[in-house]
């Protein structure tokens, strides 16, 4: 598979079918992906692996919590900036509304939207799911080495015929996480990633997220 290829196919799936992925595809996967770059080699990532009774314990202890407290807690750190501003904003509404019309599930109907999202706490049905955490220390550089690490893993999932989902969502239930996992005090729970096969048949699948022409962002200087 070429990498245009890969990033053309990979995309944020939804919905998963419950065929297995196995251990030794993921430490393949892993051992690839660490080859990623960072600054000052520092390799900043570290990442739980989650299959099986553990994946589904995970799942059962945030269920479990979901129940006091629906949204979860605080995250550790701000998913998105407090005061989102144009055209990001846009952006993020638009990707919003472009994902529940795949469903038909209008704005208004709130109690389905939240029933669609906490499928995140499940990992959307898939069978793998992965838990990324890094040392507090680490500092703007470091959050970009552990995005290009998980990119290596989701590209390199589409080579293995598998698709994708990055996962802040899962940064609501740092505590639930942080408890059963074990991680430590000093590593900050970053996010998850749902790995699978793709439902096709799920009609949120169907989804292809529009993207800003480079025009919009990129800026050329060819002479003097
Ligand atoms: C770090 C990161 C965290 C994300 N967290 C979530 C999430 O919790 N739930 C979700 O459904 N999508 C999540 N996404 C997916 C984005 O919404 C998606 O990448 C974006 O809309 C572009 O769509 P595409 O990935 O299909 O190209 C996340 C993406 C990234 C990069």
């Amino acid at each position: 598979m070429k990498v245009s290829e890969a990033l053309h196919t990979r995309k944020t799936v939804r919905a998963f079918k419950t065929d297995p992925v196995s251990a030794e595809t993921l430490k393949v996967i892993l051992e690839t992906a660490a080859r990623s770059p960072s600054g000052g080699n520092l390799q900043p990532w570290r990442v739980h692996v989650l299959l099986g009774d553990a994946r589904n314990e995970l799942v059962r202890r945030v269920a479990e919590k979901r129940k006091t407290s629906p949204m979860g807690e605080t995250p550790e750190y701000h998913i998105y900036p407090p005061e989102l501003t144009e055209p990001y904003k846009s952006r993020r509404f638009r990707i919003g509304e472009a994902m529940y019309a795949t469903m038909g599930i209008p704005r208004e109907d709130k109690m389905a939207r939240l029933k669609f999202f906490s499928g995140n706490w499940e990992f959307f049905g898939a069978p793998a799911g992965l838990i990324f955490t890094m040392d507090r220390q680490m500092q703007q550089g470091q959050w970009a080495d552990l995005g290009m690490y998980m990119q290596s893993i989701m590209l390199l999932a589409r080579e293995h015929g598998l698709h994708t989902c990055p996962q802040e969502a899962w940064a609501v239930h740092h505590s639930v996480i942080r408890e059963y996992l074990e991680v430590p005090a000093n590593e900050i729970v970053f996010c998850g990633m749902a790995i699978g096969h793709a439902d096709d048949t799920a009609p949120v699948n169907s989804l292809i997220s529009e993207r800003a022409p480079i025009a919009e962002y990129v800026t050329w200087r060819q002479s003097a």
